[in-house]
């Protein structure tokens, strides 16, 4: 299953580091070429030659250790590594990647790498529980980090509570997960609107919202690496584009819809996650407008509703919007959902503390035809893209228009 994958596995020190060595036999048992990088405190509860016979490399240590002249190693593993795998993850391991420590070969590794992060934390309970640990583990939540849960049992401190690694099984089996998930939408075409819309009314001035373009970059980054080929329409965002995919930049709903209207035939699925206008000033000028009384009344018109207008024109395209709300958020998304002619409608409450428009979280409630189909947590805006994508994956998976996903 993990054939030809490069994943680094930083252990650090806890007595659970014994059982990094089980994990990393299981890993190359399963084809993964695995680099194993080990703090200080790892290699008092293990030695690193143990790793280094599991693994077949050399262990990393020391960041000064440079054994090749010709790279250097922890911006080489960085580089290279299709994952990084922290099993175990103390508390301080945790605590040094949410503040950007690098003061050893793991935490200089971390801070270059632009892979994935996979960490299986292990420790005290009471340290688990403690408010830094929960704040150091939500900010990594927002920044990509995924956590495989540690086990309730037997502690090695003696408490019986939460705290256990995750057994080696369990964690190569969540690794295999995830490089599974990289070809769920493997051939679909998936398009994304994003951020605000722009709607000018004289050559410096214009209305727009708060949408970032995080949720709507989140969705496109999780598609096209679960295999999709991804078209990011992107509006007015705060965000710095993502890479891999092909960007139509617009400003107002009308280029907007312009653009959707453009890629729509060719899609199998898509996002309308942007925040569009739902208004637009009647006249824009060409000139700048001048001060004149106390008040200025701005005429607005309805800009046309670009995901009514792809719902009525879909022959096959999985459809999906987003209804943001402040009350009543099941009966408005449901409602959205009929009239728009989607078939899913991501609601998301925006009063709600951790959900909607400038953060890098949200929690979301996923309707069909028939009502909640899902129900997600605060989570990473990332995490919470690709679940929703698993959801359509799985129902174009039975019934899209290009038959079932392998
Ligand atoms: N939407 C759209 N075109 C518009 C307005 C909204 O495509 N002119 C899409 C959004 O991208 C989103 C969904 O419709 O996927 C719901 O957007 P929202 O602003 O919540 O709904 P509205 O239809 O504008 O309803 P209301 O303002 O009454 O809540």
């Amino acid at each position: 299953m993990l054939q030809g994958k490069r994943i680094v596995l930083g252990i650090t020190g806890g007595i659970a580091a014994y059982k990094g060595a089980a994990l990393c036999s299981k890993l190359v048992q399963a084809g993964a070429e695995v680099h194993v990088i080990m703090t200080e405190s790892a290699a008092k509860f293990v030695a690193p030659l143990t790793l280094q016979t599991l693994s077949r490399h050399p262990v990393y240590l020391d960041t000064f250790d440079e054994r090749d002249p010709s790279v250097v190693s922890h911006i080489e593993l960085a580089d290279k590594a299709d994952l990084i795998l922290l099993a175990p993850a103390t508390a301080n391991t945790l605590a040094k990647l949410a503040a950007g420590l690098a003061d050893d070969m793991l935490g200089a590794t971390l801070l270059a790498a632009t892979s994935p992060v996979i960490a299986a934390p292990a420790m005290n309970v009471h340290m688990y529980e403690h408010p830094a640990t929960v704040a150091n583990m939500e900010l990594l939540g927002s920044r990509g980090v995924r956590f495989i849960d540690p086990g309730t049992g037997q502690l090695a401190c003696g408490y019986v509570a939460k705290g256990r690694l995750a057994e080696p099984e369990e964690i190569v089996l969540a690794v295999e997960r995830y490089f599974a998930a990289g070809k769920l939408l493997e051939g679909r075409k998936v398009v994304v609107t994003a951020g605000g819309t722009v709607e000018r009314f004289d050559p410096v001035r214009y209305l727009t919202n708060d949408s970032s373009g995080k949720m709507g970059f989140a969705i496109a980054e999780a598609a096209r690496d679960m295999g999709a080929q991804v078209t990011l329409i992107a509006g007015r965002v705060s965000q710095p584009l993502p890479g891999g995919m092909k960007i139509m930049r617009v400003e107002s709903a009308q280029e907007m819809l312009e653009a959707a209207n453009s890629v729509f035939d060719d899609a199998d699925i898509v996002v309308k996650a942007a925040a569009v206008a739902d208004y637009r000033p009647v006249v824009r000028h060409a000139s700048k407008l001048k001060k004149t009384g106390g008040t200025l009344v701005l005429e607005l018109e309805k800009t046309a509703d670009i995901l009514a207008a792809l719902g009525e024109r879909k022959k096959g395209q999985f459809l999906v919007g987003f209804a943001a709300e402040t009350e009543r958020l099941d009966e408005h998304a449901m409602d959205k959902l009929r009239r728009k002619n989607c078939d899913l409608i991501v609601g998301n409450d925006v009063s709600m503390e951790g959900a909607g428009f400038n953060g890098d979280t949200n929690a979301v409630r996923i309707f069909d035809r028939d009502g909640l189909v899902e129900s997600l947590p605060v989570m990473s805006k990332r995490d919470a893209g690709e679940r929703l994508l698993r959801l359509v994956a799985e129902r174009i998976g039975s019934k899209g228009p290009k038959g079932p996903i392998s």
